[in-house]
């Protein structure tokens, strides 16, 4: 069977890899599921670890044979599995450029431990002296050029600290897009961005800037998990021809009305400068400052406010 470009298939990708030429590919972006008992339409994602670790390794393998010589591998994964999953990309042949921490807001919250609130990206390529890597293209004023008009900001800006913060709004020189620690919110089911049909949806500003910085207008960018298309949508938004694979029906027809309704050179979706999209704790909204509303809705009806103890 062939698979055409531009185009996202209902298919298995170690299955639909085996059959894709070898050297093919310039670009592969891959976030699977990580295997925490996920609840997904189709795929079952609560699997013994050595067989979920043996699939990994085998769609891997797939992935470093369609890439060509050049091509570069980028791997979402979880805490769970991330160290297997970096050994065992570098045993098939991957080399490690950089280990990207995506740390996100609107996480899932947790009851009994730390709320998670990052991912791993690890960023892979075939050959260490032969990559795509257009730095100039990722680059974005700071906010303290932005915001602060900072003589001293220092235009590579300054690695973010490692700790623990509420909101990294309040971080103005952390975050920036030239570090290994990145800040994107995930698309909360709130979110104007959320396409609605899948859980895992990634922001396409994050996708926006591994594709600009490790491809080039023109080139093929792989998604074998492609999920809601969130990667094959900057793909074809930036320009890029997109390959992409699911094994649910349901998520490639959605996906494909997605990728029907954008075209070359759309604007990404989710704005493209998070730190300073929302306001710092300081400049935020009180309680207090809100002039108390006189009618609420009850019942579907508006109806006046009783007044509380504390009026
Ligand atoms: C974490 S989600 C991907 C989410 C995606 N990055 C997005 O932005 O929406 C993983 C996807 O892999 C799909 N999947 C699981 N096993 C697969 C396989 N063997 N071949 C292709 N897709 C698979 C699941 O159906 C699911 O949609």
């Amino acid at each position: 069977m062939s698979y055409d470009c531009d185009a996202i298939h209902h298919a298995d990708c170690i299955t639909a890899l085996a059959e894709l030429p070898a050297g093919s590919v310039d670009l592969a972006f891959a976030d699977p599921p990580f295997n925490i008992g996920y609840e997904y339409d189709v795929y079952d994602d609560d699997r013994e670890r050595d067989t979920y670790l043996d699939w990994s390794r085998k769609w891997i393998a797939g992935v470093h044979r369609v890439l060509k010589d050049d091509g570069t591998f980028w791997l979402a994964i979880g805490d769970e599995y991330a160290a297997e999953l970096k050994l065992a990309s570098q045993a098939i042949g991957f080399h490690t450029r950089s280990w990207v921490v995506w740390y996100y807001t609107f996480g899932v919250n947790c009851t009994k431990k730390f709320s998670r609130s990052h991912a791993h990206l690890f960023h892979f390529v075939k050959d260490p002296r032969r990559f795509t890597f257009n730095d100039e293209a990722i680059r974005v004023p700071s906010a303290r050029q932005l915001v602060y008009g900072d003589r001293r900001a220092n235009p590579r800006g300054r690695l973010p600290d490692d700790t623990w913060i509420l909101r990294p709004h309040d971080c103005s020189d952390g975050f920036r897009p030239d570090e290994d620690t990145w800040y994107f919110p995930r698309v909360a089911g709130t979110f104007k961005e959320r396409a609605g049909f899948h859980g895992c949806q990634m922001p396409e500003q994050l996708l926006g800037r591994i594709i600009r910085s490790c491809s080039h207008p023109g080139e093929l960018v792989l998604d074998p998990f492609a999920g809601s298309s969130t990667t094959l949508a900057v793909a074809k938004k930036l320009g890029r021809r997109w390959l992409g694979f699911d094994v649910s029906e349901d998520y490639v027809r959605r996906g494909r009305e997605r990728l029907n309704a954008i075209g070359p050179g759309d604007a990404l979706d989710g704005a493209p400068e998070p730190l300073v999209s929302a306001p710092t704790t300081e400049n935020g909204k009180r309680l207090e400052d809100k002039p108390r509303r006189r009618f609420v809705r009850r019942n579907g009806e508006s109806v006046p406010r009783l007044p509380l103890s504390d009026d």
